[in-house]
């Protein structure tokens, strides 16, 4: 069988070499950055170059140790063990994804810790058993910086092996191909939700910089290619989630009219 198309990734810095070098050496890695900025694609695209199954777990506030290493349920009268995630990625070799760690409760620090350290080891309590990584697991966490983080629990030796990379938002060219390739709009209407997008990042309006995502333009862009026009697109993509405020909607509103051009569905000029 041949293999899959590589997930759609545009590099924006040195961040696959960076990804790769800390993958050769069974190093974690950070990745740091706002919602909607690539990260989750980024690794997508790691695992397919470097051929390692992917396994994620969207991290939320009562995730357990147990939801990640697994637990003993009841089969037909029997008790049976069932790996979580975390332990099937050790066994298996694979890349875990921990998607927005800071979510996580503090406890599952315990099991992270030894496999994020030298040892790369998964300790399973209620098995009795330690179990060693498998060559090819890779520990990623991603998280937004500025939130409380399970990381800032981990023991400085061990929070130093982490290599960390920074993935902010593309500069306007690349985050254009990406919004033209992912929505399917021509290069104009893409230049112009990006343009848009990059006005909002700079306003210093609290909390807009990171909404305005390319995964908003995106959708405003899957809009347009239904047939919407640009400006009706943006107000429903970009000013409608952004924001509740009915001041701030209006300087929105504004901004995309003056960005966005006339009010016409492409096609229909
Ligand atoms: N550098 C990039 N190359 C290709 N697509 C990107 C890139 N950055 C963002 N995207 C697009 O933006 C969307 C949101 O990115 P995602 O990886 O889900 O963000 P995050 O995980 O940081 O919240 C993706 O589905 C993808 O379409
Ligand atoms: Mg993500």
């Amino acid at each position: 069988m041949g293999r899959a198309q590589r997930p759609y990734y545009v590099p924006v810095g040195n961040e696959e070499q960076v990804f790769t070098a800390a993958f050769r050496q069974g190093l974690p890695v950070v990745l740091k950055g706002p919602t909607g900025c690539g990260k989750t694609r980024f690794v997508q695209a790691m695992a397919y170059d470097l051929d390692r199954p992917l396994v994620t777990v969207a991290c939320h506030d009562d995730l357990t140790t147990a939801d990640l290493v697994g637990r003993f349920l009841l089969r037909g009268g029997e008790t049976e063990w069932v790996d979580g995630p975390l332990t099937r990625a050790v066994r298996e070799g694979a890349i875990c994804y921990l998607d927005e760690v800071v979510e996580a409760r503090q406890d599952t620090t315990v099991v992270l810790h030894p496999l994020a350290d030298h040892r790369r080891q998964l300790p399973i309590d209620r098995l009795g058993l330690t179990v060693d990584a498998a060559p090819g697991f890779c520990l990623v966490v991603s998280y937004n910086p500025g939130y409380q983080s399970v990381l800032k629990d981990l023991k400085d030796s061990t929070r130093q092996r982490l290599v960390a990379i920074e993935l902010g938002f593309p500069p306007p060219d690349v985050e254009e191909k990406i919004v033209a390739h992912e929505a399917g709009v021509d290069p104009d209407t893409a230049a112009g939700l990006v343009t848009l997008g990059q006005a909002i990042r700079r306003l210093e309006t609290p909390g807009l910089r990171e909404v305005a995502s390319t995964r908003v333009l995106i959708t405003a862009g899957r809009l347009v290619s239904e047939g919407l026009a640009p400006r009706a697109a943006a107000r429903a993509a970009v000013a409608g989630p952004l924001t509740d405020d009915p001041v701030v909607t209006a300087g929105l509103v504004q901004m995309i009219d003056a960005y966005l051009g006339e009010n016409l569905a492409p096609g229909s000029a």
